[in-house]
């Protein structure tokens, strides 16, 4: 079995974010998403990925390289513009070949792994096993109608009046029949062509598709909201490790990660909380649930719920809350008195302040 990942479209919901780096690349516990996923992978056994691309291809393969650091061989495979998921199966064509292969969009963190729905499909192999979550408003996903007996009888992308509560999440797993569906269908209403009507197709034409229920965390981590709700769950399964330096005047609380050559001084660290490689922290108060990334200096501060991208700085600032601070951006106390600020804000930015 092969696997398709895909890291290209184009992430408005991620603004600024995605204006400078591909949101497959935004760091929850200081791993990028798309590391996430393909450890989810390679946890199937499957070691053969191509990764779609778009215009942002260069920097997921500076971060990703080959794929040996994390235990896969990745070929990168361009998409020109993101024309849809099903799209993306067509570019890949001669890459998949007619291998079996698991298909995976690179901003969905399942920290619980598809292992079940990865057995069921070998097992059984039907045309098409989709991977399904309850959902409280699943207007905003593809909309699975189920059988009694987990059969797929319908399946609708974004509905406006969806008929299940159940989501697709983007994990899917198809034979080599999903080639002539994918060449059957046409762009939707939004011009794309959707993976949601290429198993739909499957379904007219009679072919089986399946769905194995996930009960455990997902979230599509394209919002901000979202990547902070990620990097919580995410920060709560870390293992305490202790590689870089922390002075006697400084306490860890709880769950704390302070990585290689980081160095934390006269702080509080409240897990559970990471500290990047390379990272300063001193005089402040950290977590819980809160990420610093490598090479950050943060001094006299408080970051709660936050995550901190590489290199930022934060100084003189108490009790930020529920921040996504961007890369090398800072964050800084103003000297034009109590009262006043002082902002360079770039396009797209949120600005929240109490006045
Ligand atoms: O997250 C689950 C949902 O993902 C499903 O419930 C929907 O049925 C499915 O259509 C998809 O919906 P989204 O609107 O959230 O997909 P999005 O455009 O965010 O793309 C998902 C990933 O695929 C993202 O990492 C970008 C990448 N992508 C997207 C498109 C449209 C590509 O690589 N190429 C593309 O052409």
């Amino acid at each position: 079995m092969k696997a398709l990942v895909l890291a290209g479209g184009s992430g408005t919901r991620l603004r600024p974010f995605s204006y400078s780096m591909p949101k497959q690349l935004i760091p929850i516990a200081n791993t990028p998403v798309l590391v996430h996923v393909l450890d989810n992978i390679r946890d199937l056994g499957v070691t053969d990925i191509g990764v779609i691309v778009g215009n942002r291809g260069p920097d997921i393969e500076a971060a990703l390289g080959d794929g040996s650091r994390h235990g896969v061989k990745l070929t990168y495979l361009l998409q020109d513009a993101p024309r849809g998921l099903a799209h993306t199966v067509a570019v890949a064509r001669d890459f998949l070949g007619d291998d079996d292969f698991v298909m995976y969009l690179g901003d969905n963190v399942l920290p619980e792994g598809v292992a079940a729905t990865a057995e069921a499909f070998t097992v059984r192999r039907p045309a098409a096993q989709i991977v399904v979550h309850k959902v409280p408003d699943p207007r905003q996903f593809g909309v699975a109608e189920l059988g009694p007996d987990g059969e797929v009888v319908r399946l609708v992308e974004k509905p406006a009046e969806p008929r299940s509560d159940m989501a697709l999440v983007g994990v899917y797993f198809f034979t080599s029949a999903i080639h002539r569906a994918v060449d059957s269908i046409r762009p939707s209403a939004r011009g794309e062509l959707e993976i949601t009507d290429a198993i739909q197709w499957l379904l007219a034409s009679g072919a089986e598709v399946r769905a194995t229920q996930y009960d455990g965390y997902w979230k599509d981590a394209g919002n901000v909201e979202d990547v902070l709700d990620c990097n919580r769950y995410l920060l709560e399964r870390l293992a305490p490790a202790v590689a870089g330096h922390v002075d006697a005047a400084s306490e860890l609380v709880g769950t704390v990660v302070v990585e290689a050559g980081a160095r934390v001084t006269r702080s509080r660290i409240e897990g559970p909380a990471i500290i990047g490689a390379g990272a300063v922290v001193e005089d402040s108060h950290i977590g819980p649930h809160t990420s610093i990334g490598r090479g950050c200096l943060v001094s006299d501060s408080g970051l709660e719920n936050s995550i901190a991208l590489d290199e930022a700085s934060v100084s003189g600032v108490r009790g930020l809350r529920s921040s996504l601070i961007g890369r090398a951006a800072s964050v800084g106390a103003t000297e034009q008195g109590a009262g006043r600020y002082r902002l360079v804000v770039g396009d797209h930015t949120r600005v929240e302040v109490t006045v």
